[in-house]
C-alpha cells in the first residue's frame, strides 16, 4: 500500500466519488466534532436531518456550553445511545476551545482513539489513522490480514499510518471509510468499481469472503463426569451437591471427574458400586465449561451414608443440575425391576 500509485487512486476516487455529507462542507472543529460523536454506532443517514438541526441550535461551543442537558437531549431525541450526549456536553462545559490534537482530544469524556484520530485528522490535518469496522475490513482485505480482534485493529492503524504518508490526513481517512461504506462491503463488494483492487491481495486471490476475519470463540473447556445412579427396590439414590461446589444444594447422582488416564466406567466403578450398566452421556454446556455425563445404572444398593433414597415421582419436585435432571428422566423411562 505504500505507493503513490495508491494514495493517488483512492484520494483520486474519494474526491470525486464522496458523499456530499453536511459536515463536509466545513472545516469548523466544534462541528467536526459534533458530527462525529453523532457518528458513533449510527449510519450517515441517520445522522444527517439529526446534525442539521444540532446546529442551528448550537452553532459553536459557546452556545453549547449555555445549554443544559434537558435542552441537548431534547434535540438529540430520536437518535439513541443518549450518554453521547451528555458526554458532549460534559466535555464542551470544560472547555474553552475545542482541543487540536488526538491526544487531548482522546482525554475527553464519549472520545475514544477512533473518535479523537477522525476530529484531529479532520477538523486539524494530524496524520493519525482512523480505524472503525469498515476501515479493518479495507485494510485487511488489501493486505490480507489473518489476524482479528484488537490485534487486527492495532495493525491496520499501523499499515494505515505508514501508507497515508503526506496525503491530507483527513482526506485519506474519509476516503477509506468511504470506501468500506460503499464499495468494499462485507458482502458481495464491488470490485469491479473499486479504485484500489489492483492494490488488492483479496482481489488478487478470490479471498475477499475470508476477511476480517471472525473473531474465534474461546475454547471451551472440556470436562468428562461420570455419575452412577443407584437403584434398589424401585427408589432411587441421590446425594446434595456439598457446599462451595458447582450446583451447590442441588441433588445428584453419586458423581465423579473422568481423569485423563481411565474409562467412564473405571471412574463411576470408584463411586463405590458394583454391576454397573451405561445409561445415557449427556452434553451440556455452562459459561466456558463444555460437560460430557456418562451415567450408569448401578442394580445393587451400597453402603453409602450420604445417600438419600427417592420415589421415581418425588425425584421431579427435587433441583437437580441440568444434565443431572436429564439423566433422571432417562432413567425413569428406563423399566426398573429391582
Ligand atoms: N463515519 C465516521 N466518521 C465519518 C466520516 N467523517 N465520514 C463518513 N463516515 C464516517
Amino acid at each position: 500500500l505504500d505507493s503513490k500509485a495508491f494514495r493517488t487512486a483512492l484520494i483520486g476516487w474519494y474526491k470525486s466519488n464522496r458523499r456530499e455529507l453536511p459536515w463536509r462542507e466545513t472545516n469548523d472543529p466544534f462541528l467536526i466534532w459534533v458530527s462525529e460523536i453523532m457518528l458513533q454506532q449510527t449510519q450517515v443517514n441517520t445522522v444527517i436531518p439529526y446534525f442539521q438541526r444540532f446546529v442551528q441550535v448550537f452553532p459553536n461551543l459557546a452556545a453549547l456550553k449555555r445549554a443544559t442537558q434537558q435542552d441537548v437531549l431534547s434535540v438529540w431525541q430520536g437518535l439513541g445511545y443518549y450518554r453521547r450526549a451528555k458526554n458532549l456536553l460534559a466535555a464542551a462545559k470544560s472547555l474553552k476551545t475545542v482541543p487540536n490534537t488526538f491526544s487531548e482530544l482522546l482525554a475527553l469524556p464519549g472520545i475514544g482513539r477512533y473518535t479523537a484520530a477522525a476530529i484531529a485528522s479532520i477538523a486539524f490535518g494530524e496524520r493519525c489513522a482512523v480505524v472503525d469496522g469498515n476501515v479493518e475490513r479495507v485494510i485487511s482485505r488489501l493486505c490480507c490480514i489473518d489476524e482479528s480482534g484488537s490485534k487486527l485493529k492495532r495493525k491496520c492503524e499501523t499499515v494505515s499510518q505508514f501508507a497515508m504518508s503526506d496525503v491530507n490526513p483527513g482526506d485519506w481517512n474519509q476516503a477509506l471509510m468511504e470506501l468500506g461504506a460503499t464499495i468494499c462491503r462485507p458482502l458481495e463488494p464491488r470490485c469491479d468499481k473499486c479504485p484500489v483492487a489492483k492494490f488488492c491481495n483479496a482481489n488478487r486471490t478470490a479471498s475477499q469472503s475470508k476477511y476480517p476475519m471472525a473473531k474465534p470463540t474461546a475454547k471451551p473447556i472440556k470436562l468428562i463426569h461420570a455419575c452412577v445412579c443407584p437403584v434398589h427396590q424401585g427408589k432411587v439414590g441421590l446425594c446434595k451437591v456439598a457446599s462451595g461446589q458447582w450446583w451447590d444444594g442441588m441433588w445428584q447422582f453419586p458423581r465423579t471427574e473422568v481423569e485423563a488416564s481411565e474409562t467412564p466406567l473405571a471412574a463411576a466403578e470408584r463411586l463405590g458400586f458394583a454391576d454397573l450398566k451405561g445409561l445415557l452421556i449427556v452434553k451440556h454446556s455452562v459459561t466456558r465449561y463444555s460437560i460430557t455425563l456418562h451415567s450408569f445404572v448401578a442394580k445393587l444398593k451400597n453402603q453409602r451414608r450420604d445417600l438419600k433414597w427417592f420415589g421415581q415421582d418425588s425425584i421431579s419436585e427435587l433441583p437437580m443440575p441440568a444434565p443431572q435432571r436429564k439423566v433422571a428422566e432417562a432413567l425413569r423411562q428406563t423399566v426398573i425391576s429391582t
